[in-house]
């Protein structure tokens, strides 16, 4: 459905994976899209256009003008003409020229002429995804707002197994779906989202800090992002990247620096999600030399920080929405409940230690999300962009 009547610019480039975008031109014509095939030369060696315009109903875009009649093909219109662009398989040649602007073929003009969201399924051998250049190429073109869509792992056609495999087709598609679906929910919000661990000062070469990475806050950030919200960003030390413009990030490193940016950002925001994993305690008195080693016991005296989720629970409007988080060992549910309305929030999504697969560092979480009407889901496993969706989701139903 949310495919149908779409108009789709799909470039082939010279990968083995190029017969999977026969399939992939299926599909998306059987859900009703309109797609034109731009298909660079070296992807002509793989298929054949034939085959390709025969499965669109359209002719094959390759050279810039038709050899028999020197009919000019616009890549400006058809970039312009396009809903979207997905550039399936994506070499890492094609990458690379798309990081750098080297339009020298049709498929690379399209490319910088259109507007249209772009998404770029890469198809290479695993030793070329690896390679710093590719990493550092998808990364720009994160950066310029393009969509990657990472590769599969497994066998690959030079029968050395890892990641480079191009995504299959069903699931590229569900991948357009679901950016179509989006409805927008967060149009014109404002979210405040706290993320990462804290560091907390001892001397001016040690601190105390927790194994946070971050990620699950910057999924939530870029769900909000994506569905239309403004969001404010305040991090503790990640190495993550942000890559919306409508993220504007905040780099903090502790408890306490976090806290003054999550009090100044909350007044003018309709929500606030508290992700980060903030220290409850910091060094009394910090030492402004490095600390000696001496032969003696050390005793550390550690003074409670602020507690940042409470002071935003305390100060929160009617017309503003709290979710915190919960990471928990044991006794998880009721400890969770006792946080949700000591803190004020009008729900609390709980990460269990106890589950495999969830919480600190993994890719992928497991959460129970509980709301202060009493009402309580359980969501399976899955990575932490798609528990983001998850919980924009539920927000989203709360600031209608
Ligand atoms: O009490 P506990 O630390 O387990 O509560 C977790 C929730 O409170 C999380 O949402 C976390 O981001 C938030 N929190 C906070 N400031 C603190 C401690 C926790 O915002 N000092």
């Amino acid at each position: 459905m949310m495919l149908k009547g779409k108009k789709i610019v799909l470039g082939i480039t010279g990968s083995i994976a190029a017969y999977k975008a026969a399939y992939l031109l299926r599909l998306f014509i059987k859900k009703g899209a309109e797609v034109q095939v731009v298909i660079t030369p070296a992807g002509k060696e793989f298929i054949t256009p034939v085959t390709l315009s025969a499965l669109s109903g359209k002719p094959v875009v390759s050279e810039f003008f038709t050899a028999n009649d020197g009919t000019w093909h616009s890549h400006v219109d058809l970039g312009l003409w396009a809903d979207a662009m997905v550039i399936a398989p994506a070499t890492a040649s094609t990458i690379g020229k798309m990081a750098h602007g080297v339009a020298d073929n049709m498929l690379i003009t399209c490319y910088l002429s259109s507007k249209a969201p772009v998404f770029i399924a890469p198809a290479m051998d695993l030793d070329m995804f690896a390679h710093p250049s590719t990493q550092q190429n998808l990364e720009t073109l994160r950066s310029y707002g393009n969509y990657i869509i990472e590769p599969g792992i497994g066998e690959l056609a030079s029968h050395l197994e890892g990641k480079g495999r191009m995504e299959e087709p069903e699931r590229i598609i569900e991948y357009l779906e679901h950016y179509f679906g989006r409805r927008q929910s967060l149009r014109e919000k404002k979210i405040v989202i706290t993320a990462g661990p804290t560091y907390e000062k001892i001397d001016p070469v040690r601190f105390i800090g927790n194994y946070s990475s971050g990620k699950m806050g910057f999924a939530l950030a870029e769900a909000c992002a994506e569905n239309g919200a403004e969001v404010t960003l305040i991090t503790g030390p990640v190495a993550l990247k942000t890559h919306f413009s409508s993220i504007h990030r905040i780099d903090v490193e502790s408890a306490e620096e976090m806290y003054e940016a999550a009090l100044k950002s909350f007044p003018t925001a309709d929500a606030a999600i508290m992700c980060a994993a903030v220290a409850d305690y910091s060094p009394e008195a910090p030492s402004d030399v490095k600390i000696k080693r001496t032969a003696d016991d050390m005793l550390l005296r550690l003074k409670p920080n602020k507690d940042i989720a409470a002071a935003l629970g305390q100060m929160k409007r009617d017309d503003q929405i709290l979710v915190g988080f919960a990471l928990e060992t044991n006794d998880a549910v009721n400890n969770a409940l006792a946080k949700m309305n000591k803190k004020n929030l009008d729900f609390i999504v709980l990460n269990s230690l106890e589950d495999e697969g969830a919480g600190f560092r993994y890719d992928t979480n497991k959460v129970t999300i509980i709301e202060k009407n009493g009402c309580s889901t359980e969501y399976d496993s899955k990575p932490k962009s798609e528990v983001a969706d998850d919980i924009v989701e539920l927000l989203s139903s709360y600031m209608q």
